[in-house]
Order: structure tokens, then C-alpha cells, then sequence
């Protein structure tokens, strides 16, 4: 199989004035919990970050609860399992050869072209997350057996065939809140989240970067009246 096809799907946070969607992210949470979490770590995330007005905005209580009932995690000082709380982190990996998910979504781009020279990066972003949507609808069902291990022919994996099983096909999770649980909508909802769990202040770094861009325009208009100002009686 032929790797490296990624899909440009539209995301909320896109953009200089683009945020994440609460509902989404909430909705990504919940396929990762139920999911992911069989096999992936997000070990970088402290659950308590869960309540972030940036992020998936959940209530505190809720985080305690969802801790308490999803995570178990090894606490030193007990020198026993605990249930998690929210100042815990999500636990690390559980499954063999799957890497930890915290910051996927930052560490493979899904645009490199045209020819290599990384042009599309700088209209349409690294891709991260339209990476891992690509890789989660890239299946084609093709599978293959080397050295005792199964891969998966994927349009999207870089060698085209890879060692995680499909792991959405629709219809794997209800939503609470009705939204449509297709492929394609499942794919993007927990991309959105691993972009979070990724870049959790993305939301911060915008708006600091709308201020500093309003800041240094004002700046240049001063300058600029200044400058008029202190030549006008040589001119
Ligand atoms: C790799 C996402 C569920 C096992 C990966 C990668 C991503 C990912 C983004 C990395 C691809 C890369 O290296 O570029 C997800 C998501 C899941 C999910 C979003 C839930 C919807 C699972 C489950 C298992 C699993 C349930 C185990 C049954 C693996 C393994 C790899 C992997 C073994 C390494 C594959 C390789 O390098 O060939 N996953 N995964 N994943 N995942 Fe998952």
C-alpha cells in the first residue's frame, strides 16, 4: 500500500480567530475513554485540565467523578493503586507498541508539499489533526502478516501499512448530546481532542497574538504621525 494521504478536513480551531469546540472536545474525551484508553496513554495531560475554559470546560466535580470512575493509578506513597483524582495525570500506555498520545497531534504534520518545500503548512497549518483523522478513516481492509504481526493497509499511515487495528467504524460511542457518531464525525471529534491534549493553550497564544498584532499596527501608525512631526520643520 501507498502511505501518506491526508484528508483536509475542516476544524473549528482553524484559522487566526478559530477556537475549539467545547462540545467537541467533550465528545473526543469520551471516544478516548472509551476507546483509545484500551491501548494509548495521554501521560503529558493532567486530568484536571479537563475544566480548562480553553478546553472541554467540564465542571470540576464532573473531572473528580470521571477520574474516580475511569482511572486507576499507582500512588507511591500508598504503595498501592488508587482511584485518579483530578490533580493525577491521565495514566501512560497499556498497549504494546502504541505510543503515548499526548502530543501526537503536534508531532506529525499532514501537509508537506508542494514537492517537500512545506508551502501548505502556511495556508492550512501542520495538520496534525487532519493527520489523525486521516489515519482513523484511511483504512482501506486490506491486511497483511510479517514476523508474527498483523498490519493494516492505511491511505494515510507514511508506509501505508500499520500495526494498530482500525479502531473506529462508526457507531463505536453515543453521544450525549446526539451528535452523529459516523466514522468521519468520530474521527474529527477525537482529532479535536488529541489537538487539544496537544496544544492546550491554543486558545491563549491567538488571542496574545491578535493583541500583539493590534499593539505593533498602532505602534507603527504613532511612529509614523511622529515621524512626520519631528521633519516637518526641515522638509
Ligand atoms: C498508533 C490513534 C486506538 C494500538 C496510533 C497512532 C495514532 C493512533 C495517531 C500513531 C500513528 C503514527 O505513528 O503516525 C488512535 C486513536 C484511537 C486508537 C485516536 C482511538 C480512537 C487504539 C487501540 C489500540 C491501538 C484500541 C490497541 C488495540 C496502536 C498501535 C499503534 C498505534 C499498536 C502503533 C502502530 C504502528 O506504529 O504501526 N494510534 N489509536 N490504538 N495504535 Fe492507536
Amino acid at each position: 500500500g501507498e502511505g501518506g494521504h491526508v484528508e483536509d478536513f475542516d476544524f473549528s480551531f482553524e484559522g487566526p480567530f478559530g477556537a475549539y469546540d467545547q462540545a467537541q472536545l467533550q465528545r473526543g474525551l469520551q471516544i478516548f475513554t472509551e476507546v483509545c484508553s484500551a491501548c494509548h496513554g495521554l501521560k503529558f495531560v493532567p486530568l484536571r485540565t479537563l475544566s480548562d475554559e480553553g478546553g472541554p470546560g467540564i465542571p470540576e466535580d464532573q473531572v473528580r467523578a470521571y477520574a474516580a470512575q475511569n482511572f486507576e493509578v499507582f500512588d507511591a506513597e500508598l504503595d498501592d493503586t488508587r482511584p485518579a483524582t483530578p490533580t493525577d495525570h491521565f495514566p501512560a500506555n497499556t498497549g504494546v507498541g502504541a505510543p503515548d498520545l499526548s502530543l501526537m497531534a503536534k508531532a506529525r504534520a499532514g501537509f508537506h508539499g508542494p514537492y517537500g518545500t512545506g508551502l501548505s503548512q502556511l495556508f492550512n497549518g501542520m495538520g496534525g489533526a487532519e493527520y489523525i483523522a486521516s489515519v482513523l478513516t484511511g483504512y482501506t481492509g486490506e491486511t497483511k502478516v510479517e514476523a508474527g504481526t498483523t498490519f493494516y493497509e492505511n491511505h494515510a499511515f507514511s508506509t501505508g501499512w500499520i500495526a494498530m487495528a482500525p479502531p473506529l467504524s462508526g457507531e463505536d460511542v453515543e453521544f450525549a448530546d446526539g451528535h452523529s457518531n459516523e466514522l468521519h464525525h468520530e474521527a474529527q471529534d477525537i482529532a479535536a481532542f488529541l489537538m487539544w491534549t496537544a496544544e492546550p493553550k491554543m486558545m491563549a497564544r491567538k488571542h496574545a497574538g491578535f493583541v500583539g498584532v493590534l499593539f505593533l499596527t498602532l505602534l507603527s501608525v504613532l511612529l509614523y504621525l511622529t515621524n512626520k512631526r519631528i521633519w516637518r520643520p526641515i522638509k
